[in-house]
Order: structure tokens, then C-alpha cells, then sequence
């Protein structure tokens, strides 16, 4: 979910509906707002669907100048009109949105509100029944009674910011686990998940940290911590061109995205490699991972599937060995570490949960940390000891495509730097600068057959019912990326495959006419995953092939450029990438906007 607010001497509605529209890559199953204006009148709006549907409910009374807003990722409650948010309280008096998971809301429901009628089955009301029963029934202050709530919340993850009708102008925020800022403006200031909602407005914001309160008012912002004693915090300014996240003229961003792959490429290439082909990576990062026994690559969808192939790339050009783990099963079942481990997180967004947990653990124990992030200043850069940026540009399509690249691109650079700083041959002798320009220009051949990849949707994938990727090695890591796209978007059920794996079970699944799609890149084993594939057409599969030039046959489906074998991942995922795209388009669905997906998931 996604949370705005705002107080001052501006028109909050558009302020609110603005920032709201930049979140919807958190969830957009739901959306509303609470405006106040300063002489009483307020209005609350909520819809279900996305905030263009929002938009067509805002009349053009709701005008004041403070509010908050939300745009619903659903956890606790279905999609309705009563469980989007603002939540309020049953005297109509306290108005609050939310974004994480209250995880003793039914125990707090029995002990302290027995006898309040709850009108949604939201976690996220009893937060703001319980501000509303302290205030009114016991008392306390506005303030007190939102920090009494907090104490009240166990194991639970928020954002949140409350608004009184009593004082409009004050904003109530606390924040744990999930992500939140203050934009600071003149004459009035802001509250956000993600600085991108605000950056119409500001690009100074201030870093709020786990268990703390601010008191957010029009000329001030106060911020008090886990002690309730006020705090100074960090002040950053953002430098992205909100002009950035603009589609062009393309009908849907990941066909925006996926086309700017090579791009991103060259770019990396300028940003990591000086003229004299020296690498511009950090000596202090580079020598924190030499120092360390084994290397540990976690992240989630996506990501984890980059760190699949970066584990190839580390253990390869460092020699370090290297794992691989799903950041929501790392975090509670952490393997047995060894003594001077390191730890990298894979994220797009910067701001996932599942990943952050892992992190903070890493972080009590005092492990050295690098974050590999597309999003400077998100939550995960700021909080690991290095940082490298994927400098992909904003990557709004919910189903992630340069992403990927860049993030296999970056891991290889890693790799060589590091490698070459202890000394290693193999290091040395990876032209990694030269590859990765010809990867740029492969990808640049790729996205130039959109038709033929449009056909080969339309004729194998539109109508089917379920498909597999399989290969070995790398391109056994690339058939789970292939396949989680198409499951994504175009809601086709795909599995990748260990293809020496199909004949152990999963081939029984194998219909007439079930695409199965082999990718071959590996010298050693393409023989094999050809076999392989010849036993489901066997079967009755349509059986096709992304296949590497030099090791392509007769018959062969979809033919890529030769590149390092290491990078091929590069270049297969694209024709993958646009098989999904064309078969969601062909199919009719909303691709950029899955059902019950968001980009970024600030819930573990
Ligand atoms: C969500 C998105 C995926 C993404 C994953 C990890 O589930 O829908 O596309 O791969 O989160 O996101 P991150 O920002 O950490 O890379």
C-alpha cells in the first residue's frame, strides 16, 4: 500500500491525488482520501479500483488544505469500498490510513473494544478505534493516545498517519518496518511511502527510522523517538526527473522498458568502466567481500532470480563461494552463517519487507552488507554499509524487465572488480566492457523482432492453458524468470524447469499442444536440453527454442547473438520477456497492472 499527507497552505486534494497516482506500483486494488478544511467541512472519498477511478469521484467541492490518502495493496479484508482506507473511528472525529500488517488486531479488538461496531475487516480500524476510546473515554491527548496505540501493536509493521478533526492542520505519523518520509516544503509539508509521490512538490525530505512519531504541522515537523525524546534526523535531497517516469508514446510502460534494456547497458558500461577500461568501483566494498569466506545474494521475485545468475558470476571471477536465498524464507530460517560472511540484497524498489528483515538481522549482527538497487535513498541503500545503483531509470511496469538486466549487468561488474583486486587471472581476462557492449547491441537485435515474437504469442501462448521454460544452468535460472513473467501478466500458469528434471514428474503434465520453450546457451549442455525438448514433442508439446547462435540447429525457434556464456542470461530473457508481453496484450489484460500483484511489497 501507498500513503500520502499533506498540511499547510495548499490545495491538498490535488497534492494527495498527485502522490497517490505515483504510488500505485505499491497496490492499486483500492484508494481514497480525507480532506479538512480549516473552517469543518471535510470530505471523505473512497472507490475501489485505481485512483483514475478515484479521480472520477473527487467532485470539485472536496477542496481544503490538509488530508491524507491511500492506495490499497489488500492484506486483511477484501477489496470493498469499506475496507479501503482512510479508516475513521466510529465517532467520525479520527481519520487514518495505513500500510503494513497489525498482527494482534483481534486480540486488541476483544481486550480493549469490545463493545465498538466495526464497520470494515481491516486490521488497520482498530488502530484508529483504539486512538479514538483513549481520547474520548480516558482523557488522553490526541498525541498521547496515537503513541499509546503504538505501544498496544506487536510483531506488526505500519506507516501510518492520523488526522484529528479537531486540529486538521496536525499530522500524526509513526512508521516500523514499512517506509515512510516527510517532504519538507514552504509553508507546508508532506508525508509519503516513497519520495516519488512528492517530487512535484519537493526533493528535500527527512528520514524517518523504525519506532518513530512525528508531529507533522503545517511550519514544523517534530520527530520523537523510540523514547518519545524529540530526535534529529537525516535531511537528503532526491534528484530524479519526474519526467523520467513518463511512457511516451508506447502503449504500455514494460514495452517502454524492455526496449530501453540496451540503453541501460551503455549506460552501465559509462558509469563502471573509465576510458582506460579501469573499473569504478569502490575499494572498500571490493576489499569488505575479498575478506569474506562466503557470499550471501538475497532478494525477492525478480531479484532473487538476477541473484541466481550472479551467484555463477561471483564464484566464477572472486572464487568466494556463493548462495542464493529467497529474502522471506532467509529471515526466519537463517542458515548456519560462517564467520566472516557478505551479504548482498538484491531490490529493485529498495523497499521490499521480506528483504528489509533479512537486513536488519544482517545488521545485528554486524554483518558488512551491499545493497544492488535501482531506487537511491530507498529504505535498503540507506541501510546497508554500500550501495551500487542499477541506474536503470523508474521501472513502473509491476513485472520487472530492465530490472533484471541491470541487476545480472551490475553483479557481473562486481564480480570482475573484485576479482581482478585479488588478483584472480580469470578476472583479468574477462573483457567485461567489450560484453557487455555487444550484449547492449544483441539486445538491440532482439527487441527489433517484436512481429515475429508477436506471432509466436498469438499462435502458441493466447490460448493456453499452462507452458514451461526449461534448460540447465544459467538458462535453467533464466526459465524461472521466463516463466514467472508470463505467469505475471498474461496469467498463463508457467513453470521453469530443470530440464533433466521434466522427466521426473512434471513431463506427465505435458498436453497436445502445451508450449514447452527449451533456452540453449550452455556449450556443455546444449545436446541435452535438446534431447529434452524432443521428448515433449514426443508427448504432443509445441516445442520451441531460444537458442544461442553458435549452437543453434536446423528448426531452432528464436536464435540470439553469441555473447560470454555467463551473460547470455542478457539476452534470452528478452525474447521471454516480450512472449509474455504480447500474450497479456493479445489476451487484453491491463499489462502494466496485473491482478493482485504490486511492484513494490512493503508486507512480509
Ligand atoms: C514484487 C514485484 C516483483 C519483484 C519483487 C521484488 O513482488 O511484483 O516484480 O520482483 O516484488 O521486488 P524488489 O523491489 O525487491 O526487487
Amino acid at each position: 500500500c501507498g500513503i500520502v499527507g499533506v498540511t499547510g497552505n495548499k490545495n491538498a486534494t490535488s497534492i494527495l491525488v498527485n502522490g497517490l497516482e505515483k504510488l500505485q506500483y505499491r497496490g492499486y486494488d483500492s484508494a481514497g482520501i480525507f480532506v479538512d478544511s480549516k473552517d469543518h467541512k471535510d470530505y471523505l472519498v473512497k472507490t475501489t479500483g485505481s485512483i483514475d477511478d478515484l479521480k472520477k469521484k473527487i467532485g470539485p467541492e472536496v477542496q481544503g488544505t490538509a488530508g491524507i490518502g491511500h492506495t490499497r495493496w489488500a492484506t486483511h479484508g477484501g477489496v470493498n469500498i469499506d475496507n479501503a482506507h482512510p479508516q475513521f473511528s466510529d465517532d467520525d472525529r479520527f481519520y487514518l490510513v495505513h500500510n503494513g500488517v497489525i498482527e494482534n488486531y483481534e486480540q486488541l479488538k476483544k481486550e480493549y473494544l469490545p463493545n465498538v461496531k466495526f464497520h470494515s475487516q481491516t486490521d488497520t480500524e482498530v488502530a484508529v478505534q483504539l486512538v479514538d476510546k483513549f481520547v474520548t473515554e480516558d482523557g488522553m491527548t490526541t498525541k498521547d493516545a496515537f503513541i499509546k496505540m503504538l505501544s498496544l501493536l506487536k510483531n506488526s509493521s505500519y506507516a501510518f498517519i492520523l488526522m484529528d478533526r479537531d486540529d486538521p492542520d496536525t499530522l500524526y505519523a509513526a512508521k516500523n518496518k514499512s517506509p515512510m518520509l516527510i517532504g519538507l516544503c514552504d509553508g507546508f509539508n508532506v508525508v509519503c511511502s516513497d519520495s516519488i509521490a512528492m517530487l512535484d512538490v519537493t526533493d528535500t525530505f527527512l528520514e524517518v527510522v523504525d519506532g518513530d512519531v512525528a508531529i507533522v504541522k503545517p511550519d514544523s515537523v517534530t520527530v520523537l523517538d523510540e523514547k518519545r525524546k524529540p530526535a534529529k534526523r537525516n535531511q537528503f535531497k532526491v534528484t530524479i526527473d519526474p519526467s523520467a517516469s513518463d511512457k511516451g508514446t508506447y502503449p504500455y510502460y514494460m514495452l517502454k522498458e524492455i526496449d530501453e534494456q540496451p540503453n541501460v547497458m551503455r549506460k552501465l558500461v559509462k558509469k563502471y568502466f573509465d576510458a582506460d577500461g579501469n573499473m569504478n568501483v569502490g575499494c572498500g566494498l571490493m576489499d569488505n567481500i575479498l575478506d569474506s569466506d562466503r557470499i550471501y545474494i538475497v532478494g525477492a521475485g525478480t531479484s532473487y532470480h538476477a541473484g541466481l545468475v550472479g551467484k555463477e558470476l561471483m564464484e566464477k571471477y572472486t572464487g568466494i563461494p556463493t548462495e542464493v536465498h529467497v529474502s522471506s524464507e532467509f529471515a526466519y530460517e537463517e542458515p548456519l552463517l560462517p564467520k566472516k560472511p557478505f551479504f548482498i540484497f538484491l531490490t529493485q524498489s529498495g523497499e521490499t519487507a521480506d528483504s528489509r528483515e533479512v537486513l536488519v538481522n544482517v545488521n545485528k549482527q554486524h554483518f558488512p552488507s551491499l545493497t544492488i538497487t535501482n531506487v537511491a535513498n530507498s529504505t535498503l541503500s540507506r541501510e546497508a554499509t554500500y550501495t551500487m545503483l542499477l541506474n536503470a531509470g523508474p521501472e513502473i511496469s509491476v513485472a520487472s524487465t530492465k530490472a533484471y538486466t541491470a541487476q545480472i549487468a551490475i553483479q557481473a561488474i562486481l564480480a570482475k572488480a573484485v576479482g581482478m583486486r585479488g588478483n584472480r587471472q580469470v578476472a583479468k581476462d574477462f573483457d567485461l566492457g567489450r560484453q557487455l557492449g555487444l550484449v547492449a547491441t544483441g539486445m538491440q537485435s532482439i527487441v527489433e523482432e517484436k512481429d515475429k515474437i508477436d506471432e509466436i504469442a498469438k499462435k502458441y501462448f493466447v490460448n493456453a492453458k499452462q507452458a514451461f521454460y526449461i534448460g540447465r544452468g544459467v538458462d535453467y535460472t533464466v526459465s524461472l524468470e521466463a516463466a514467472l513473467k508470463l505467469k505475471e501478466i498474461s496469467y498463463v500458469h508457467a513453470e521453469g524447469f530443470a530440464s533433466g528434471e521434466l522427466k521426473h514428474g512434471t513431463i506427465a503434465l505435458i498436453e497436445k499442444g502445451t508450449p514447452v520453450i527449451g533456452i540453449i546457451t550452455q556449450k556443455k549442455t546444449a545436446g541435452l536440453t535438446h534431447s529434452n525438448l524432443e521428448e515433449t514433442a514426443a508427448r504432443g508439446a509445441n516445442a520451441l527454442t531460444i537458442v544461442r547462435q553458435s549452437l543453434a540447429q536446423d528448426g531452432d525457434t528464436f536464435v540470439i547473438p553469441d555473447v560470454d556464456e555467463l551473460l547470455t542470461p542478457l539476452l534470452s530473457v528478452i525474447p521471454a520477456q516480450l512472449i509474455a508481453y504480447y500474450t497479456s496484450l493479445n489476451k487484453g489484460l491491463n499489462v502494466d497492472r496485473p491482478r493482485n500483484l504490486a511492484k513494490s511489497v512493503t508486507v512480509e
